[in-house]
């Protein structure tokens, strides 16, 4: 079994002395400084004096990184110990909780998981979620680093008592799953590693564990939960898997494939706003929505929904109409007062040339343009700066194709 990758010199001894209380000590320090401003250069100098030299770095990094994880660690932040790569792999704490919540929960016929394989823990975020929804967690890297900071973790959040770090490879662990379990559990998370030299990792069969171990995942354990890249080809997603996408603020935040056990719809569209969790579902491929002419009303939907190929159910609820076959705007005679869309009131549509729009804008008194486009070449800050002008009126352009034609919507800043 592969058992580990190679970890910078002292990694794991800076690791180590940070978790003792004279590491716990320098790197609280260090977080004073960075709170008072100091930069790196004076700060590092006062460490050093105050720590030594060689304990001084370490402690400086890790509270910069728990300074930059407090927005979406909270609390958790002061306490975790963290790496630059683990922090920009780790997702967001409130989204795996609410996997892992979803993952335990007792299924409709009354099945339930209590213990999970974390197969990629890296600093074990996801494993801390688990443990604190309640499951008993089998914590798996081949990155001895990454398991010293899981164990770390679950410590420091007390909860080393539900946590069990191992060195394992996830490809020869799921090959090996028998029964519905792997490695002994009833329930898997696989998070594979999707970057590599600091670049994302587009093909899925270059991440790690690969594609081929995602999908024998998916086929031996039910109550299994993959975290894949957004941009997931839907051919990728097998027959009875749910695949979800989740946005937040307008940006995809995650895209999930759940394990048959688990899944209750063909695809899951999800809209985090706070605490609350918007969700829009089809239990089989609703097909595309019906295209008409442009009305009123312009409606941009979620990326969640575009992605996850929902747009006819949001256009059904909308009582709205493709204006292209091809792209993903709808348009209806009503403003939508719904979160699945952005709606736009539209004053103007005119076939797209710069000469005619500018000079309607002129007309208009609009002097300051948001651009937005789907379907269409143009970049959109060029078009805006080509459009800027004296007027004191504001309006969203809307650059797209309609019944295939380029078009130009002119519609209202509200
Ligand atoms: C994207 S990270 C997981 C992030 C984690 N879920 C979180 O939220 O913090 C992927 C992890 O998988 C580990 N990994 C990659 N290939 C692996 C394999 N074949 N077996 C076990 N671990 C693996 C990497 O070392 C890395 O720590």
């Amino acid at each position: 079994m592969r058992q580990s990758v190679p970890v910078p010199d002292d990694a794991l001894a800076q690791l180590r002395w940070l978790r003792t209380p004279e590491g716990a000590a320098a790197a609280a320090r260090a977080a004073v400084l960075l709170a008072e401003g100091s930069d790196l250069l004076t700060g590092l100098a006062r460490l050093r004096a105050e720590v030594g030299p060689e304990h001084a770095g370490p402690a400086w990094e890790l509270a910069r990184l728990r300074a930059r994880a407090r927005p979406a660690f909270g609390a958790d932040a002061d306490v975790l110990f963290l790496t630059a790569d683990t922090l920009e792999q780790a997702g967001r704490p409130a989204l795996a909780a609410r996997r892992a919540r979803r993952l335990l929960a007792d299924t409709a016929d009354g099945w339930g998981v209590d213990s999970v394989a974390d197969l990629g823990c890296a600093s074990g975020t996801d494993t801390v979620a688990l443990a604190r929804a309640g499951a008993r967690v089998l914590a798996v890297d081949l990155d001895p680093l990454a398991r010293e900071l899981t164990a770390a973790n679950a410590e420091v959040l007390g909860l080393s008592d539900q946590v069990w770090v191992v060195a394992g490879d996830a490809v020869e662990l799921v090959d090996a799953a028998r029964g519905g379990e792997v490695a002994g559990c009833a329930g898997a998370v696989l998070d594979p590693a999707r970057r590599a030299g600091g670049r994302r990792l587009l093909d899925p069969d270059r991440w790690s564990p690969p594609w081929s171990t995602v999908a024998a995942l998916l086929d031996r354990a039910p109550h299994a939960v993959v975290k894949v890249a957004p941009g997931l080809d839907h051919d990728r997603v097998p027959t009875g898997v749910e695949a979800e996408w989740v946005s937040a603020g307008g940006s995809i935040v995650e895209a999930l494939l759940w394990g048959r056990g688990r899944s209750t719809a063909w695809r899951r569209a999800s809209l985090v706003r706070g605490d609350e969790v918007l969700e829009l579902t089809a239990d089989a491929d609703p097909g595309p929505a019906p295209a008409g002419p442009v009305r009123g009303w312009l409606h941009e939907p979620d990326p969640a929904v575009i992605r996850s190929g929902l747009v006819s159910v949001a256009a059904a609820e909308l009582d709205a109409t493709l204006v292209d076959p091809t792209i993903a705007y709808l348009t209806s005679d009503a403003p939508a007062g719904s979160a699945w869309v952005s709606s736009y009131r539209v004053d103007e549509v005119l076939p797209f040339n710069l000469k005619k729009l500018k000079a309607l804008l002129r007309t208009r008194g609009v002097g300051r343009v948001v651009v937005k486009k789907r379907g269409s070449p143009i970049e959109p800050e060029a078009l805006v700066r080509q459009l800027r002008g004296p007027g004191a009126g504001s309006a969203v352009v809307v650059v797209t194709r309609v019944a295939g034609a380029p078009t130009a919507l002119v519609c209202d800043l509200t």
